[in-house]
This record gives structure tokens, C-alpha cells and sequence, in this order.
């Protein structure tokens, strides 16, 4: 007969592998739902249609940021459609390792690096100079690099503009600028500008573009300005390159899975699980979130568009006020700034 303390313990076991078995059958249910909403959102996300796009072997690809994220899973993709990509980035040992990964997936294309550094409006127009001397024509310019970093950090370019606003806009703007006879003699030609849907929480202050003065509580404001700076030259230039058969398309290829928020990532941890949690249900892979970037880069459905937005493979109705009037006063305040950083 087993003693009363030996019962005791026998009955513990038998509760505690109940409870156990009751908590994995409830996990478990948990994490299959999860997964099955997750695959059946997949369905929603948009998809480039491969049979209705442009042939561009042996076309000249300019990616900005390409060594990781959305800026190499395009490369990728150009490559093994066997485009010439140029993968204009700042740092040489990472970007030959994203090369090397490239060609892992493919063997078609050309990849070549070639150094650029958006923070500093000399690396800006050395990268040109040398680009313009070495190739005739650019018929994809896809203005991907881009950083998110809180303005609280105050982090300025090496020109001394904000983080933000330096690199994700006047960078390209003046990248776009010094390329744009390539971009002509290439005609039809497309500039690609990877912006975002976060542009919605930002706000142009003319009388203060470097947000000195700007409330830095919201994380996202100075990110959501530069890319609303960015949505607004694209159509500047929609405007500006009329009948010349250089197209511009805005984009947000969505909330995807890459090295944006490294500049970001001191959250509260609970904040950190939630976010972690949303991730797993709602981020894109970077092969999802390039689908956008194909559709404005080669697809043959938007090649009389131009100056237009797309999300989802599709078109996308910012809230954001896009008057035309102020992309023409960004223009020229943003000419203003680059010229005064090259006096
Ligand atoms: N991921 C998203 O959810 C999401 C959503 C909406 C829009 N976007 C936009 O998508 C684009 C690609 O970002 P991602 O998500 O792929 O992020 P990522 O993985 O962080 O890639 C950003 C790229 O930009 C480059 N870059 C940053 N500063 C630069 C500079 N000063 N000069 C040259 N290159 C620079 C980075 O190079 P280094 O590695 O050398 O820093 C990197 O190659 C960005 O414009 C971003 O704003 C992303």
C-alpha cells in the first residue's frame, strides 16, 4: 500500500501533467492558427506578373543600398533576368559578400560595385564622375537606400543635414539629378523611388527642412518627411521629364523584414515581444517586399504611367497633401541645399 505522502505526490504529478498537456494542446492551437492566418494572408500581398514585363538583358541597373534587404533582393533579381546591375553602396567588403550571395541564387547578369555613400554630397558627385565616365545610358535608376533613425538621436549627414531628410532625399535627389542625361539617352527609362507609406506621418516645414526646431517624440516623423520629400520629387520630376520618355514611380513595398530599424531598436521589451509577435504575422520576406519595386522596374502594365504611387503591386491613395505647388518649392529649396554644400 502507498503511504499518504506518496499519494499526495502521485496526485501533484498526475495535476501538473494535465495542466501541462491542456497548455501544449492550447499552444499548439495558437501557433497553427497563427500560421494558418499568416499563409492566408500571404494570398493578399501583391505579386509582380512575370509574363507581362519588359526584357531588360543587358539593360544598365542603378540600385542604390543594394548590398542588403530589398536593395539586394532587387539586384537578385535583375541579375537573373541579365541586366548589368550597379550596386552603388558605401561599403566595399559588404557589398562583394552580397555579391557573392547573389551569385549562390543565379549566374546571369553582371553585378558591379561601385562606392557611393548618400551622406555626403561629394561621394554623390564622385560616384557620378566616375559613373558617367565608364557607361552611356542608365535605363533603371531604383533610389532604394534609405535609413530610419529617431530625430531624437539628432544624427546629422556629413553635410550636416538630418539623418533622414540628408540621406533618403537630397542624396537621391542629387544623385537623380546628376544622372538624368544617362536616364534620356536611355529613353524609355525608368527612375524607381522606394519610399513609404509612413511619408503619411511626416510634415514639410519650409522654414525649417533640417527640423532644428521639429518635435522629436514621434519616431517616425523625421523618416515620414524625408520619404514624403521623396514621393514629392518623384513627381516633380514626372512633371519636369514630360514627353521625354523618362518615367518616375513611388513606392512602398510595405512593412518587410531587413536591417531598416537598426538605428531603432531601444524599445521598451514589451513593446519588443509585441512588435516581435506582429512581425511574425504581418512582416514581408524581402522576396514579398521587392514584388512593388518589380512592378514600377519592369512591368509592361505601368510603362505609360508616370508620377504615380504604388503599394501592393498596385496603386496606392496616399492622405498625404501632394500639391504641386509644393513639390515645385521642395525642388527648388532642395537645388538651394546642394548647391550651397558644393560653393
Ligand atoms: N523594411 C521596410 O519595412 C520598409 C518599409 C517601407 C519602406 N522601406 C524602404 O525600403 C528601402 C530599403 O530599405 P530596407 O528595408 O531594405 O533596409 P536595409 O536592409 O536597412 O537597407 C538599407 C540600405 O540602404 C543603405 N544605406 C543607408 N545609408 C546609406 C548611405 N548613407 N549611403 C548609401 N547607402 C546607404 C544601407 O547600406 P549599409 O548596409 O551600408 O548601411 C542598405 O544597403 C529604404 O528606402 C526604406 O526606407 C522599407
Amino acid at each position: 500500500m502507498r503511504s499518504r505522502a506518496e499519494q499526495e505526490q502521485g496526485s501533484t504529478a498526475n495535476w501538473f501533467t494535465m495542466v501541462l498537456g491542456v497548455v501544449s494542446v492550447v499552444g499548439a492551437g495558437v501557433v497553427t492558427a497563427a500560421f494558418l492566418y499568416r499563409k492566408r494572408l500571404e494570398r493578399s500581398f501583391g505579386r509582380h506578373d512575370e509574363s507581362k514585363e519588359e526584357n531588360v538583358e543587358g539593360k544598365i541597373v542603378v540600385i542604390t543600398g543594394a548590398n542588403t534587404g530589398l536593395g539586394k533582393e532587387a539586384a537578385f533579381e535583375m541579375a537573373r533576368r541579365g541586366a548589368v546591375v550597379v550596386l552603388a553602396c558605401r561599403e566595399h567588403g559588404m557589398t562583394e559578400a552580397a555579391i557573392l550571395d547573389i551569385r549562390k541564387r543565379t549566374s546571369r547578369g553582371e553585378l558591379i560595385f561601385m562606392e557611393l555613400d548618400l551622406s555626403s554630397l561629394e561621394s554623390i558627385r564622385r560616384f557620378c564622375k566616375n559613373f558617367n565616365e565608364k557607361f552611356q545610358k542608365v535605363d533603371i535608376l531604383i533610389n532604394n537606400a534609405g535609413v530610419f533613425v529617431p530625430l531624437k538621436k539628432r544624427m546629422k549627414s556629413y553635410d550636416g543635414y538630418e539623418i533622414n531628410f540628408g540621406v533618403n532625399h537630397l542624396g537621391h535627389f542629387l544623385l537623380t539629378n546628376l544622372l538624368l542625361d544617362k536616364l534620356r539617352a536611355a529613353a524609355p527609362s525608368r527612375i524607381v523611388v522606394v519610399a513609404s507609406t509612413l511619408s503619411e506621418r511626416g510634415k514639410l516645414n519650409f522654414d525649417d527642412l533640417n527640423l532644428e526646431t521639429a518635435n522629436d517624440e514621434d519616431t517616425m516623423f523625421a523618416y515620414g518627411t524625408s520619404k514624403l520629400a521623396s514621393i514629392l520629387i518623384a513627381r516633380e520630376l514626372a512633371r519636369r521629364l514630360s514627353g521625354t520618355g523618362v518615367h518616375t514611380y513611388a513606392l512602398c513595398p510595405g512593412w518587410v523584414k531587413t536591417d531598416l530599424a537598426r538605428n531603432a531598436m531601444d524599445v521598451p521589451w514589451k513593446k519588443y515581444i509585441g512588435m516581435l509577435m506582429s512581425s511574425f504575422l504581418f512582416m514581408l520576406t524581402p522576396h514579398q517586399g521587392v514584388q512593388t519595386i518589380l512592378h514600377c522596374a519592369v512591368s509592361t502594365k505601368v510603362a505609360d504611367e508616370t508620377g504615380k504611387l504604388y503599394r501592393n503591386c498596385d496603386h496606392w491613395v496616399t492622405t498625404s497633401n501632394l500639391a504641386e505647388d509644393l513639390g515645385k518649392k521642395l525642388w527648388e529649396a532642395s537645388e538651394d541645399l546642394v548647391v550651397q554644400k558644393s560653393k
